[in-house]
């Protein structure tokens, strides 16, 4: 039986890959990625870096939050060609040389993780929001803020208390 048009000319224009590039975590990539592919997918499923997570895919649990350019973003809802020239960093660039970092110590001495599933993107968007603060040169943090800076990230096991005192301990640590 003969392909309907429709049919072939999708089928054809999901086979279409196109030549990206970027900074990720620091290191250059150059890489072939079909168009229709997600950032989220680029990064997990041809990159490996499965630190960033898949949860609803459409935006609205923050498991898969990376920084574009410094701005927290759910990767699944970006598509991989719109990074092209940019600094992405994902979860596994926080550490140095094997070395925690402090958003990350401070969740483990707080406790600020129990399944861990929603814990890259907190740490990725509580990484943005000490950037942040670190450049307009604030000196004090507050709960509300963190919470706000947060708002995109839902957690189903740890009732967030802890993961709010472990931002502001990393913050006040870090200082
Ligand atoms: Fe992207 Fe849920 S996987 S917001
Ligand atoms: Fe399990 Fe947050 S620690 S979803």
């Amino acid at each position: 039986m003969t392909q309907p048009k429709s049919d072939a000319s999708a089928s054809l224009r999901s086979e279409q890959t196109h030549v990206l590039r970027f900074q990720l975590n620091g290191e250059p990539v150059v890489l072939a990625v079909p168009a229709h592919w997600s950032l989220l997918e680029v990064l997990r499923y041809r990159l490996r870096l499965t630190g960033t997570k898949q949860g609803c895919d459409k935006g609205d649990c923050g498991a898969c939050t990376v920084l574009d350019n410094g701005q927290p973003v759910n990767s699944c809802l970006i598509l991989a060609l719109e990074v092209e020239g940019h600094d992405v960093q994902t979860v596994e660039g926080l550490g140095v040389g094997g070395e925690p970092h402090p958003l990350q110590r401070a969740f483990d001495v707080a406790g600020a993780a129990q399944c861990g599933f929603c814990t890259p993107g907190m740490l990725m968007s509580a990484e943005a929001l000490l950037n942040a603060k670190r450049a307009r040169g604030d000196t004090d943090i507050d709960t509300a803020e963190v919470a706000q800076a947060l708002s995109g990230n839902l957690c189903r096991c740890t009732g967030y208390t802890k993961i709010l005192s472990a931002v502001e301990d990393a913050w006040r640590g870090a200082r």
